[in-house]
């Protein structure tokens, strides 16, 4: 659009922006009290006020914690027994009987283990986020944990960083809708209610922006990246009520997360309005001094609270420092009274007050045949067919089929990282050669490991060979294990660990079909293995159902229809790589390298299908979208053109070709998955705003400008034939 200044629009509000300069900040919002928290706050001494805001980690340091004064909470407590009698402790024996608030790291399930958040994302679809969260926040509920410290919403650009695999992929707009879903399944309407938890977005925010992919790094994270990509799903996850938030491990530009007041008080609780609880992450309060940026621990506690931690978790310092910062002046009376009213209000939501005990006869202990059957069709829809040329799905009267590659017959790395840490998520996966078995139970079905995950040994890949050779059709499983993804876990080379290429080559030798597997946490740079694999299936890791899963996607009785919330570069040296990637003054040359063909390996947005679809008829309801609430519906029509059933994603992005501050070259602004028989067709509509069509500037504000807007619709980032534009003004 054309960056007409004097003319251009800036929104404030949680829709948009306000102006963010130091020159301007909005004053906290002003949360209405609740008249409990108010009467119980008016009877508090200093000790126990400071300990409400002590997170202690084990129920053994809970235990010493209650001895000693107040307590607020406990994480990694497992087990309704040992929670309850925590939890009688404080409501019998504190001179105030407040309850404690029971956390857990609750990432893709509690007891039932469901695919990776990254997998999820991979779905395209709310639900499948929706369900997983609504299933963990019962099982975890009933056994007496009422806080989930999920979802993660860390946009990441970095497949080397091992965190990746517990966020929603590269994308703004996917990933502010996953937020949404993960927040309405884990709190529901009312998050007292005996099957829903507090939820917790994290790590705020710029976590992913970690330097070099390596863990617990600085982030730099311009005013304008970080509203535009890094907060909409943390935004997001306010709007849907989140109850509370973890400030991120990283600094931004140049500030420790959880000192950053920039962040936690003037956009989060100032600009959003959020009025519930900020946690500390891990010993986030006291890494303050590592950072060199707190002198020792009460300085620590003195800046994190000044800045808009609430709670700190497991680093003790606000616990022995604040009532002394107190005295001193040093922290206001106000800071510390909003953070414990925060405390207590959540609390009360959680119906503590009312129902501190969890009931014993209600405690999960193992997966049921529901959520089963949940977890695997959840697995189902968020895998991705990255290539097929004719291979999948197989036959099940194939008369013998080689498993071979060492993930054939994993359990736990199928589970990946943060597995449940409820009773019973213990329970081990059905490995990918016995669900290979039970689906097609008359074809002749081997094994053969042919090398480790991660060795130099190629000793077995020969006889991984003859298998293949001997087989009429090979399933090849490759992949990573559990432990090379998740927190602390980066990665410098984002190839198939060991000798697995050198396995999938060995196999492409014996002339067989075959289908490559994949388990993994992140992108992998796979050109090795694309240039010999007629088909490969990005499972990622997949949960407790994963291998049954997988067998229903290789034998055709789910259609894949997943698509990548996140770019599979070619080569580890093109990182960062991203489908909306600023315009350049050298549109081709800016993003190539001399030594690589142009483009990733896989955009975001691609994924295939055992159907075909076409997308057309592309409608636009108006060829003007009014600067004052106007609104463009843009509609196309999806055909299934094959012979199966199967699901298509509906894409469309924007591109704004004129922009005062430099725009994406394309960004999401819509998806749809839809399913439909062979020859079936449906409309899909969308619904573009100013919130689509804005953008926020250097000092924070959301902007909408005059000018011309690109639409583009298909069914990938580089797949989008359909074209139309429309003027905003
Ligand atoms: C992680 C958080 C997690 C916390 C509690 C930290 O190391 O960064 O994501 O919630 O531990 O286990």
């Amino acid at each position: 659009m054309t960056s007409e200044l004097s003319r251009r629009t800036v929104l404030a509000g949680l829709g948009g922006a306000v102006a963010l300069t130091a020159a301007a900040r909005p004053a906290a919002a002003t949360v209405p009290r609740d008249p409990r928290v108010e009467r119980l706050l008016a009877r508090m001494s200093v000790a126990e006020k400071v300990g409400q805001l002590n997170l202690v980690t084990g129920a053994d340091n809970a235990r010493t914690a209650l001895a000693g004064g107040a307590l607020g909470g406990a994480l990694n407590v497992i087990g309704v027994p040992a929670i309850n009698a925590l939890q009688e402790i404080a409501v019998k024996q504190s001179p105030l009987g407040i309850p404690l608030i029971f956390g857990l790291d609750v990432i893709h399930g509690y007891t039932t283990n469901f695919p990776i958040p990254l997998a999820q994302a991979s779905s395209f679809d709310p639900e499948v986020t929706r369900t997983e969260a609504t299933v963990a926040a019962a099982e975890a509920r009933a056994s007496g944990i009422c806080w989930a410290y999920g979802p993660m919403l860390d946009l990441a650009r970095d497949p080397r960083w091992g965190r990746i695999a517990e966020g929603n992929g590269e994308d703004p707009y996917l990933g502010a809708k996953l937020a949404e879903a993960k927040v309405r399944g884990f709190q529901g309407d009312d998050y007292s209610a005996d099957d829903k938890v507090a939820a917790c977005a994290k790590h705020y925010v710029g976590y992913g922006l970690s330097e070099g992919g390596r863990d617990y790094n600085t982030a730099d994270l311009s005013i304008e990246k970080m509203h535009n990509y890094y907060l909409p799903a943390f935004r997001a996850a306010v709007r849907a009520g989140v109850a509370t938030v973890m400030p991120s491990f990283s600094s931004i530009n140049g500030v420790p997360a959880h000192a950053d007041s920039y962040t936690l008080r003037d956009v989060l609780k100032g600009l959003y309005g959020f009025d519930g609880v900020v946690v500390s992450d891990w010993g986030g309060i006291d890494q303050m001094i590592a950072w060199n940026y707190a002198a020792d621990g009460a300085d620590a506690a003195r800046l994190g609270l000044s800045a808009g931690v609430d709670m700190d978790m497991v680093s003790g310092d606000f616990a022995r420092n604040l009532a002394q910062l107190l005295a001193s002046g040093a922290v206001s009376r106000t800071h510390l009274d909003d953070a414990v009213r925060r405390v207590l209000r959540l609390k009360y939501r959680l119906g503590l007050f009312d129902r501190p005990y969890a009931d014993p006869a209600r405690e999960v202990t193992a997966p049921t045949a529901a959520t089963r059957a949940a977890a695997r069709t959840v697995a189902g829809r968020s895998m991705v067919l990255l290539k097929n040329s004719g291979v999948l799905p197989l036959s099940t009267s194939v008369g013998a089929i080689a498993v071979v590659g060492p993930l054939g017959q994993a359990t736990g790395d199928l589970i990946g990282c943060w597995g449940g840490a409820g009773v019973g998520s213990s329970t081990p996966p059905t490995t990918i050669v016995d669900a290979i078995r039970a689906a097609a139970p008359n074809a002749n079905v081997t094994y053969t490991a042919g090398c480790a995950i991660n060795s130099a040994d190629t000793s077995g890949i020969g006889a991984a060979a003859a298998a293949a050779s001997a087989a009429d059709a090979v399933v090849v499983v490759v992949g990573e294990s559990a432990v090379m993804s998740g927190e602390n876990r980066s990665r410098s080379n984002i190839k198939l660990p060991g000798v697995q290429e050198q396995l999938v080559s060995a196999i492409a030798g014996s002339g067989k079909p075959f289908a490559v597997v994949l388990i993994n946490g992140r992108p992998l740079d796979l050109s090795a293995v694309d240039a010999v694999a007629p088909a490969i299936l990005e499972a990622w890791a997949p949960g407790l159902e994963g291998g049954n899963a997988i067998a229903d996607v290789l034998f055709g009785v789910v259609n894949p229809g997943g698509k990548l919330p996140v770019t599979f570069p070619r080569s580890v040296g093109q990182i960062p790589y991203y489908y909306n990637h600023d315009n350049t003054g050298h549109p081709g040359s800016s993003q190539s390298y001399l030594d690589l063909p142009a483009g990733p390996q896989w955009a975001f947005g691609h994924g295939m299908s055992y159907t075909t679809f076409a997308i057309g008829n592309l409608t636009l309801s108006a060829d003007h979208l009014r600067r004052s609430n106007g609104s463009v519906r843009v509609g196309v029509t999806v055909t299934n053109t094959g012979k199966r059933a199967g699901d298509e994603v509906v894409q469309l992005y924007l591109r704004d070709p004129v922009a005062s501050i430099i725009q994406p070259i394309r960004k999401l602004r819509g998806f749809r998955r839809v399913t439909l028989d062979p020859g079936g067709s449906t409309t899909v509509e969308f619904t573009l705003t100013c919130d689509d069509v804005g953008f926020y500037d250097n000092d924070g504000r959301f902007v909408v400008e005059n000018g011309t807007m690109e639409v583009y619709v298909g069914n990938s980032s580089d797949n989008t034939p359909l074209h139309a534009t429309f003027t905003v003004g």
